[in-house]
C-alpha cells in the first residue's frame, strides 16, 4: 500500500513538472517572436553566394504589394466589395498584401514596415530571435525560434493565391515557384 501510494505521488509531481514546463515555454513563445522587417533579413541575405534573395524580392511583385493597394485600381475593388475604406486601409485587403494574416502591433518591431509588402517574414515566419547569426547557422534551433518550417512550399503559396482574392484567376505553382525562388547558389 505504502509503495503505491509513493508512486502515485511521484505521477503527480512528474505530471505537474510537465504541465508547469510546457505552459511556461509556450507562454513565452507566443509573445516573444515579432515582425522585424526585410531590412533586418538582406544584411545577410544578398551575396550571389547566399543566393540573392534581396535582390530577387527587390524586382518581384512581393515587395510592391502594399503600393499596389495604394492605387485608384485598388480601392475601387474594395468598395465594390462592400467596404467604405480605402484597400490600404482595409485590414481584410491589408492581410494578403503583408504578412499573410491580419496585423497585430504587438507582434511587430519598431523597424517592420508594412509599406514593403509581402516580405521575407511573410513566409519564413517572425525573425526577431531566429535571426541571429548563432541561431540562423542552426535549421533545428531556428524552427525553434521563430521560423516557419514550410514543409509544403504551395499550401504556403495557396494561403495567399486563393480564391479570396479579388484578382484572383488561378495559380500555377511551377510558374510562379520559377519567378521567386531564391536558392543559394550551389
Ligand atoms: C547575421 C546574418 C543573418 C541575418 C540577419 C539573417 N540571416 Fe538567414 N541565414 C544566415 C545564415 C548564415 C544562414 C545559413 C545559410 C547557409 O546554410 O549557408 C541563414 C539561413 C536562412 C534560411 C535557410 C534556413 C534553412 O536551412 O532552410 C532562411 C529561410 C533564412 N536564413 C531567412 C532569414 C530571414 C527571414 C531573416 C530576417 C528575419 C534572416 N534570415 C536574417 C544569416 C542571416
Ligand atoms: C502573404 C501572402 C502571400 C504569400 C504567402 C505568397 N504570395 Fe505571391 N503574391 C501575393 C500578393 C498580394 C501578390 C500581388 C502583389 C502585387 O501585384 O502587388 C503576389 C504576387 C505574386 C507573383 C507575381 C504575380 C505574377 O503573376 O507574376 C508571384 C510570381 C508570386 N506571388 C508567387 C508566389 C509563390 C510561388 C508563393 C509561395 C512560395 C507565394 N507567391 C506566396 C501574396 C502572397
Ligand atoms: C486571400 C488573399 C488576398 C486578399 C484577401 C486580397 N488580395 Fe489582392 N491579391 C492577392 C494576390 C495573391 C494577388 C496576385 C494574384 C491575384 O491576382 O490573385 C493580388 C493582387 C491584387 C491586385 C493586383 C491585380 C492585378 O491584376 O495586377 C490588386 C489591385 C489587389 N490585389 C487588390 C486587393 C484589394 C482591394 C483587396 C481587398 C478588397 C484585396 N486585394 C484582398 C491576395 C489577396
Ligand atoms: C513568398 C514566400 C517567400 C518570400 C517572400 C521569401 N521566401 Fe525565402 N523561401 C521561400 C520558400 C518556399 C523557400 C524554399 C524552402 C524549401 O526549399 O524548403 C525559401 C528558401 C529560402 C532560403 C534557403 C535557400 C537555400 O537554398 O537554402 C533562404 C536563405 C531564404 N528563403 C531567405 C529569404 C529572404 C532573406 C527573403 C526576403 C528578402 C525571403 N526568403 C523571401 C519562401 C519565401
Amino acid at each position: 500500500m505504502r509503495k503505491k501510494a509513493l508512486i502515485s505521488g511521484l505521477i503527480l509531481i512528474v505530471a505537474a513538472l510537465v504541465i508547469f514546463s510546457t505552459t511556461t515555454v509556450s507562454s513565452k513563445n507566443a509573445g516573444s517572436f515579432k515582425y522585424v522587417g526585410v531590412s533586418k533579413c538582406v544584411t545577410c541575405h544578398k551575396t550571389e553566394a547566399q543566393g540573392k534573395q534581396q535582390d530577387i524580392w527587390q524586382n518581384s511583385q512581393h515587395s510592391k504589394a502594399f503600393k499596389t493597394l495604394q492605387t485608384e485600381a485598388a480601392d475601387k475593388i474594395a468598395k465594390d466589395k462592400g467596404f467604405n475604406t480605402k484597400a490600404a486601409e482595409t485590414p481584410q485587403c491589408v492581410k494578403c498584401h503583408v504578412l499573410g494574416k491580419d496585423i497585430v502591433a504587438d507582434e511587430l518591431a519598431e523597424s517592420f514596415n508594412k509599406e514593403d509588402g509581402v516580405q521575407c517574414e511573410s513566409c519564413h515566419g517572425p525573425g526577431s530571435e531566429y535571426k541571429a547569426m548563432s541561431i540562423m547557422k542552426d535549421k533545428q534551433k531556428s524552427i525553434e525560434n521563430g521560423m516557419n518550417p514550410i514543409s509544403d512550399i504551395n499550401q504556403l503559396c495557396t494561403g495567399c493565391h486563393n480564391s479570396e482574392s479579388p484578382t484572383f484567376k488561378d495559380f500555377k505553382f511551377d510558374e510562379m515557384w520559377g519567378k521567386i525562388k531564391h536558392n543559394k547558389a550551389k
